[in-house]
């Protein structure tokens, strides 16, 4: 027997409750029905009276406990966060009274399912704790509004994604994060011990993409990548969403088309979509921009830098051939203040698959594309579609061709031109949701020194 038994009972007689998610409450006015979730807040009034208001991820709700129902001892030791079922007959609130919604339910019965210590996560962690107490206490701070609301519209904005794509026709993969290849260089491999043989987490799904685009044309995966980056930055993570695409015969303009297209249809989608009212209400200030981007290319960047005096830390300019960091980018970047698609870098500075540009062969047909507060939030190219250019490539950076025998045989088996791209979606987010930091918009992020919880 429970103890609230001794206090309260369910009348038999009521008829029978039913189950809803709050947010389909409206539609039972005046019906009996149960609800569960968490208490999010709670105000007594008198001895008789408590207003719960009720969260369960769908929606908020208050909910009313009357007379012998707040004398339980559960009812007497309620604290924010315990989870309960509420039993009751769902109407209007009282003029003049305001509850989410604008609905009650006043219960005729309710059960504690599980306590929660007194003061709820709040006494533990709330906005104001210092940023690592927050990482700490993520899974608690994750049970806020402001949290929720960017993962929701995280959720909403995958969804946006892969609407972009069905809509153009690709089909999408999910190739394995697990590989015994590199894509992106060395230096950012987290290395394992694969049952004996040396593997690593993927950089990319690149490679396996290109694969299947002879038999099945264009293609996309949404896949974790991961970077053992060294940088300590505001838009760097060791794990992250990769957005990836591939398109067979695609020409270098067709693929920059295309990084405008992602950018530009997802945006407009996400503001026409049921989640456009969230981003407004989360980032007021987010307006789709406009086409076409800004085409830059490297040669025009590193004199950019200098005529606008942007300057390494040992006061000296940038030079051609030189990887522009984060910094002097970002600088630019918001100088600018409008997406910005960086082209043609030198092929010392890029990976050994890139395709060459045909009236320069120290370039590459490659792209950055730069969007304001962020900076790089697409990195693609065209790649190099002859077996020869490709194991120069390899030689270049060192690379054994060994393992990457499926991957060459790609130019041996009818082999063509094409292009493709990367776009960390955790960065998107960042830009669209107008965040400071890249860590806002992930679940549980991982950084140099946080692999926990
Ligand atoms: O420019 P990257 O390194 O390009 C590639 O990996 C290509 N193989 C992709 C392709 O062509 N299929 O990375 C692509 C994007 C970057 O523009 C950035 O948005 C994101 O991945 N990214 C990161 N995001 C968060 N943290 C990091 N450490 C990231 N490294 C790359």
């Amino acid at each position: 027997q429970k103890q609230s038994d001794i206090y309260i009972k369910m009348d038999p007689t009521l008829p029978p409750a039913i189950s809803v998610k709050i947010r389909g409450t409206s539609k039972c006015i005046g019906k009996r029905i149960k609800v569960q979730g968490w208490v999010d807040s709670k105000r007594q009034q008198g001895k008789n009276m408590i207003f719960v208001i009720l969260r369960d991820g769908s929606g908020f709700l208050q909910c009313l406990l009357i007379g012998n129902q707040c004398l339980t001892p559960e009812a007497l030791a309620l604290s924010l966060e315990s989870t309960v079922s509420i039993w009751g007959e769902v109407g209007y609130v009282k003029e003049g009274q305001s509850a989410p919604g604008g609905l009650e339910v006043v219960a005729d019965y309710w059960e504690l399912v599980g306590s929660s210590p007194s003061g709820g996560t709040e006494a533990i962690v709330n906005e104001t704790s210092k940023v690592e107490l927050q990482l700490d206490q993520r899974h608690l701070m994750l049970r806020t509004e402001p949290l929720a609301n960017t993962f929701r519209l995280r959720s909403g904005i995958t969804q946006c994604f892969r609407e972009h794509y069905f809509a153009k026709g690709y089909v999408e993969v999910t190739p394995p994060t697990l590989v015994q290849t590199q894509v992106e260089g060395g230096s950012t491999l987290f290395k394992l011990n694969y049952f004996g043989q040396p593997a690593y987490l993927t950089q990319s799904s690149q490679l396996y993409l290109e694969t299947v685009i002879p038999s099945l044309g264009d293609v996309f995966c949404i896949s974790q990548s991961y970077r053992a980056e060294g940088s300590h930055t505001r838009r760097h993570l060791s794990e992250y969403t990769h957005i990836e695409g591939e398109c067979p015969f695609v020409t270098f303009d067709e693929l920059l088309d295309s990084l405008e297209d992602i950018i530009v249809d997802v945006a407009q989608r996400v503001m026409d979509s049921s989640f456009g009212k969230l981003l407004r209400e989360v980032n007021p200030k987010f307006v789709v921009p406009k086409r076409p981007f800004k085409r830059i290319t490297y040669a025009d960047a590193i004199k950019y830098l200098r005529e606008h005096d942007i300057k390494k830390d040992d006061d000296t300019y940038y030079e051609y051939g030189e990887d522009i960091p984060e910094k002097p980018e970002r600088t630019m970047t918001d100088q600018i203040d409008s997406p910005v698609m960086l082209i043609r870098f030198p092929v010392n500075i890029k990976s050994f698959y890139m395709a060459k540009c045909a009236d320069n062969p120290d370039e590459t047909e490659s792209v950055d594309v730069l969007l304001p507060g962020v900076g790089e939030v697409i990195g693609g190219s065209m790649r190099s579609s002859k077996y020869d250019e490709l194991l120069e490539g390899f030689k270049r950076e060192g690379i054994d061709p060994k393992p990457y025998y499926w991957y060459l045989d790609q130019r041996k088996f009818g082999t063509c031109p094409h292009g493709g791209y990367g776009l960390g979606l955790d960065r998107f987010l960042t830009w669209i949701l107008g965040k400071f930091h890249i860590r806002e918009v992930v679940l549980y992020p991982r950084l140099t020194d946080r692999c926990t919880p």
